[in-house]
């Protein structure tokens, strides 16, 4: 699928929302592990951790979507990702010179962008449960400002956190606060309409030298713009910087996909699901990984299609 096809389907509800994968960084909170490789390549159980973002822009609907890492890695994402052509969606890459903060993500992605509206995911971050696909639409579907995405945490203080009104609207938004105004953490998925390369681009590092993300969100916010979606209990957000919380969530996985027997963050399934790839291209994409478990469940998929699962 070329460029013009993708832009043709966005074009009924205005201009098509573009996705951004940021997946540089340090990863010093891995050290030893991502000294040599990308905190983002590393296994979550049975896949590389950037299979999860991935997922969740393509649950989401999103076919162009533009990955962002150090500049020595990206070699290696695009030996792993390719062009996107396999899966029926368009991948394109950047790099950032220096982990800058995650606002600068909005500046390196404005030629990509084009003047599309954008959602922007960290590389670190997975998401799960229902009704995120629907939230996620409905957010993608807003065609004005700012969406972002609150998650009850027993301890906010490593994240940005909003305060609501007794109303429950969201009047603030700190980073990394020591006596937090709530326990709902602002997850690593964030919806903006067109202005936001433009407005990140006002924006000034922070004492530790990063362009905040939470920063551009307060701009969002005075202009009365934003919209926070609180993710329910039923939904699971996990990020994946420390070494505890990477095997947590490599057992999440697993205990899921065991249970149900059905792929957590399957690309080629989500693909096939969404009518992006036919059943042929889906049997050589099983082909390709022949062998395997993750293959093999490629195969019987192509095989049966499993209309019923939801
Ligand atoms: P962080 O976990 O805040 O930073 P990090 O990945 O460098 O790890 P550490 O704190 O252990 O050094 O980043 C969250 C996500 O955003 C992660 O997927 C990496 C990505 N990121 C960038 O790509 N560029 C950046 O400038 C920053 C700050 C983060």
């Amino acid at each position: 699928m070329d460029r013009e096809e993708l832009h043709e389907e966005g074009r009924g509800s205005g201009m098509s929302r573009r996705g951004i994968i940021l997946a540089g960084g340090a990863g010093t909170r891995l050290h030893p592990l991502t000294r040599a490789v990308s905190k983002q390549l590393l296994p979550v159980y049975d896949k590389p951790m950037i299979y999860y973002p991935l997922s969740t822009l393509l649950e989401a609907g999103i076919r162009e979507i533009l990955i962002i890492t150090t500049p020595h890695e990206q070699v290696l994402f695009r030996r792993l990702l390719g062009s996107g052509e396999q899966w029926g969606v368009q991948l394109s890459y950047a790099k950032q010179a220096h982990p800058g903060g995650l606002a600068e993500a909005l500046l390196i992605a404005e030629p990509f962008l084009e003047g599309h509206p954008s959602a922007l995911i960290l590389g670190d971050n997975i998401f799960y449960g229902d009704p995120l696909n629907s939230l996620l639409e409905s957010a993608s579907r807003r065609a004005r400002g700012a969406s972002i995405f609150g998650y009850y945490v027993s301890d906010p203080t490593a994240y940005g956190v909003a305060e609501f009104s007794a109303d429950g609207r969201v009047i603030g938004l700190e980073e990394k606060p020591s006596t937090p105004r709530s326990n709902y953490a602002v997850t690593g998925l964030y919806f903006y309409d067109e202005r936001a390369s433009k407005l990140a681009a006002t924006l000034k590092p922070s004492k530790r030298g990063e362009l905040e993300i939470t920063d551009l969100n307060r701009l969002y916010l005075e202009r009365d713009e934003l919209h926070l979606e609180r993710l329910g209990r039923g939904i699971a957000w996990l990020d994946t910087g420390r070494p505890d919380h990477l095997l947590q969530a490599a057992a999440f996985i697993q205990t899921l996909q065991e249970r149900q027997g059905l792929r957590v963050a399957c690309p080629e399934e989500i693909a096939f699901r969404k009518g992006w790839i036919d059943r042929q291209q889906l049997r050589e994409l099983a082909g390709s990984l022949r062998n395997t478990s993750y293959g093999d469940y490629l195969h019987a998929l192509s095989e049966r299609g499993d209309e019923l699962v939801v």
